[in-house]
């Protein structure tokens, strides 16, 4: 495999799969890490990296190839899989889309946590796979480390899932779940967001809803099998609510949360009155998706939205699920 994008969630990627070996090794997935590709320059070795060296001499490893992208190296390199970590773009989806785009026409399988070339190509990106026989599993997009897109391909696979709503981003759950507990504004909540750094400085994305949006556009096109747009979601964010809205709220028993909601009628991201006893009402930066389904009924997941060790669990997941079925077809 070769990894493309080494900050935070490829380096996390790469520590747990040190960490795991043993583990690995118990179920016959024994990974050799040939290319990991970062913007300046990439570690490339076919015969396979020395992930503990690179991890701990960076540039000085004598693997490093100055200058050596992932665009050029993708096609021909000898690897069967491309684990696609790079920064979420939802303008145009690069510089990943370009990266998805080689790494299925050369016929490798492709593992992501980036939302971006999702957001923008999702039904193109699928026909693609589809077409090469590839796979293409996105797993850590939404809801970090929650296992959602598994949990509705395989578990829940009998069922039709009707809606799915959520609240799919930890900054803006931060911010009102600190203006409920402890009153306040909403400029004094994103002030210490910022501080305890789950907010960005510039948070527009998340406290606007564009984030959130953004993954109901991959649930939709991922569960839900619509071909939704970011465009077709109706968003309004969180900065208008003021601490009497929550007070009010309270007072009749309920809470206000930043729930994103699909069916197939409707897409939207909005603060909604959530009742206190709700599962929805999840504190602090944690996630929650619930899927209304046929048979089943309602499923709530809960979970940690981010988190570069966190969110390696959902593509070190995707890995291991792609590696189990490419064995079963050899
Ligand atoms: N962090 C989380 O908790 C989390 C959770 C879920 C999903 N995600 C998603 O996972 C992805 C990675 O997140 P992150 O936190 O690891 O971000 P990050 O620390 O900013 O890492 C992104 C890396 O991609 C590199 N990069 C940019 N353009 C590249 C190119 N053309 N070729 C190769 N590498 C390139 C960047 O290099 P430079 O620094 O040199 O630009 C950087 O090292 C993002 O799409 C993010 O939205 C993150």
């Amino acid at each position: 495999m070769a990894l493309v994008g080494f900050g935070n969630v490829g380096k996390a990627v790469s520590r747990v799969m040190l960490e795991k070996r043993e583990l690995f090794q118990k179920i016959g997935f024994e990974p050799t890490v040939v290319g990991i590709f970062e913007k300046k320059g990439s570690w490339i070795d076919e015969k396979g990296l020395n992930l503990p060296e690179i991890l701990s001499y960076g540039e000085s490893s004598p693997s490093w190839v100055e200058g050596a992208n992932a665009k050029e190296w993708i096609p021909d390199l000898d690897c069967e899989l491309i684990v696609e970590m790079t920064v979420t773009n939802i303008e145009d989806g690069e510089p990943g889309l370009t990266h998805f785009r080689e790494a299925l026409n050369s016929g490798k399988d492709v593992v992501t946590s980036n939302k971006g070339p999702l957001v923008i190509a999702f039904p193109e990106l699928m026909d693609l796979a589809e077409k090469r026989g590839r796979m293409l599993l996105y797993e850590a997009t939404v809801g970090g480390a929650i296992p959602i897109f598994y949990a509705a391909r395989e578990a829940l696979l009998v069922n039709k899932v009707i809606s799915i709503t959520g609240i799919l981003n930890g900054t803006s759950n931060y911010i009102l779940t600190k203006m409920t507990d402890e009153g306040g504004s909403f400029s004094a909540a994103l002030r210490e967001a910022q501080e305890r750094g789950y907010a960005e400085a510039d948070p527009t994305y998340d406290i606007e809803g564009i984030d959130a949006a953004s993954k109901l556009v991959i649930l939709a096109n991922g569960i839900l099998k619509i071909k939704k747009k970011l465009r077709d979601v109706k968003i309004e964010g969180i900065s208008k609510i003021t601490p009497e809205m929550i007070d009010l709220a309270m007072e009749d028993g309920y809470i206000v949360k930043h729930i994103g909601y699909v069916d197939r009628n409707k897409i939207e991201v909005m603060p909604r009155l959530i009742p206190k006893s709700s599962p929805l009402a999840v504190g602090g930066t944690l996630n929650v998706i619930s899927f209304e389904t046929d048979i089943a009924k309602d499923i709530t997941f809960i979970g940690r939205g981010a988190g570069p060790r966190e969110t390696s669990s959902a593509i070190l997941g995707d890995i291991l699920y792609i590696n189990k079925i490419r064995k079963e077809n050899m």
